[in-house]
């Protein structure tokens, strides 16, 4: 019997969890500065909610979907499928609740794993975590301009270097336009578009500005901001500017296209330099008629995800490994006792403590607590306790000396401060 884990899936021990821990939790600092609420949806939704909004011929819906079959039945929409992303779920959940009737202005920011049947590789996985936001109700340049600057807020937070590139994909008026016009462009360059771009160029035309493959070629391709109507011309230079006030530092791509068919106007991807090939750390942009498409009132919608784990893979590491501020090591029952107690007293006073197993002995807890990398040892025995005072041993400086007991906490405390105090400590 196989046992093992599915490929693309893993197991996360220790520090690989933790980083996504602290990218969470920072995340949500950042959300809650901008005042938006939490909503959990389900892991499983019907295969419709996919098809209609992330795109029936997109990749997605046609190709990574996991699909959960309960019985011998044949395939049909109404089939559970895990959640490949964390947009149409909310916008289900929005309409289903009635706000976009009742009270349509909302902010919404959720977490959690998504799954899509991908070629595993580094940066890239089966189930994989998002932190998302989104915004219904705002329709203007300011909402697309707020969710950039949430991005670039955690990543001064976690002093990242990331490239924000942006673009405007117009909207159901200016788009035609933009789609003849690559059609045209694909026509003339047949003989030389590759296997995909020929499946684009009937299915989906803006795609072809997707080629990775064409690079060169693509760029004699008609540009999306070529073909802006003056609204959404307006819209993206309010976006621009938006962002140029609050300092962050971007680059127009009039060649990045989403997989995703629900957007329109703004589109934006974060990558980062240092994680190999999949560079795209968060992307998202507008989707005004989505909402609509799903069933619901005609209401705006902007948001954005981040992909948890190439976060993370942009993070280093160390600066986020544990150590605990002591280990304590107590030498006999009673010692036991006034080592629990006093392991407690630093707990309250916020430092990490961890006590040793009283069945080893001296030598062997010592050599525990170096594993541990603890700063510092404390040691307790029956003479210890006689004489009110504990033995404080520093291990990065392997020098001990006798500290009263009264004084010890106070004592670690003082010694532990920046590092309890200093920016990256996560959760
Ligand atoms: P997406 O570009 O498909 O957009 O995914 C967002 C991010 O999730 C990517 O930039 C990437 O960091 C991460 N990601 C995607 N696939 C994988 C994978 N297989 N392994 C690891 N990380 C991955 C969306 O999902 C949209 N829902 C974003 C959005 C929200 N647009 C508007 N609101």
């Amino acid at each position: 019997m196989q046992l093992s884990k599915l490929r693309g899936f893993r197991d996360l021990l220790g520090l690989d969890a933790r980083l996504l821990g602290v990218i969470e939790a920072r995340a949500r600092q950042v959300a809650r500065r901008h005042n938006v609420s939490e909503i959990r949806v389900p892991a499983l939704e019907r295969l419709n909610l996919y098809a209609r909004s992330t795109g029936e011929t997109s990749d997605i819906v046609e190709k990574q979907l996991y699909v959960v079959q309960r019985s011998s039945e044949s395939l049909g929409g109404d089939d559970p499928v895990l959640r490949p992303e964390g947009t149409p779920g909310v916008v289900r959940a929005y309409i289903e609740a009635g706000l976009d009737r009742i009270d349509p202005e909302q902010r919404y920011f959720y977490c959690g794993p998504m799954f899509r049947y991908e070629r595993p590789q580094k940066g890239r996985y089966r189930e994989f975590y998002q932190f998302g936001v989104e915004f219904f109700g705002r329709a203007d340049a300011a909402a697309d301009a707020e969710l950039i600057v949430m991005i670039d807020e955690l990543r001064r937070e976690l002093k990242l270097e990331l490239n924000f590139e942006i673009n405007s994909l117009g909207d159901a008026r200016c788009r035609p336009a933009l789609r003849g016009a690559l059609l045209e462009w694909g026509r003339a360059h047949l003989p030389q578009l590759c296997q995909d771009c020929h499946q684009r160029l009937e299915r989906n035309p803006l795609r072809l500005l997707d080629c990775k493959i064409d690079v060169k070629l693509t760029e004699s391709a008609p540009k999306t901001v070529d073909y802006l109507c003056d609204e959404c011309r307006a819209h993206f230079q309010t976006v621009c500017e938006l962002l140029a006030d609050a300092g962050v530092r971007y680059n127009i791509n009039p060649r990045l296209v989403r997989g995703l068919d629900y957007y329109s106007r703004t589109a934006f991807e974060v990558v980062s330099a240092g994680v190999g090939a999949q560079s795209a750390i968060a992307a998202g942009g507008r989707y005004d008629g989505l909402v609509e498409t799903l069933g619901g009132a005609a209401v705006a919608g902007t948001g954005f995800a981040i992909g948890v784990d190439r976060l993370a893979l942009a993070l280093d590491a160390a600066r986020f490994e544990v150590r605990p501020d002591a280990a304590l090591i107590s030498l006999g029952d009673a010692a036991l006792r006034a080592a629990m107690r006093l392991a407690g007293e630093m707990r309250i006073a916020g430092l990490c403590v961890e006590s040793l197993s009283p069945e080893r002995g001296l030598k062997a807890q010592l050599r525990r607590a170096d594993k541990l990398k603890a700063r510092f040892a404390l040691i307790i025995g029956d003479d210890e306790i006689a004489r009110d005072v504990v033995q404080l041993r520093d291990l990065k400086r392997s020098v001990q000396q006798e500290v009263s007991r009264a004084e010890v906490v106070n004592r670690i405390v003082a010694d532990t401060a920046t590092a309890l105090g200093s920016p990256t400590e996560g959760p």
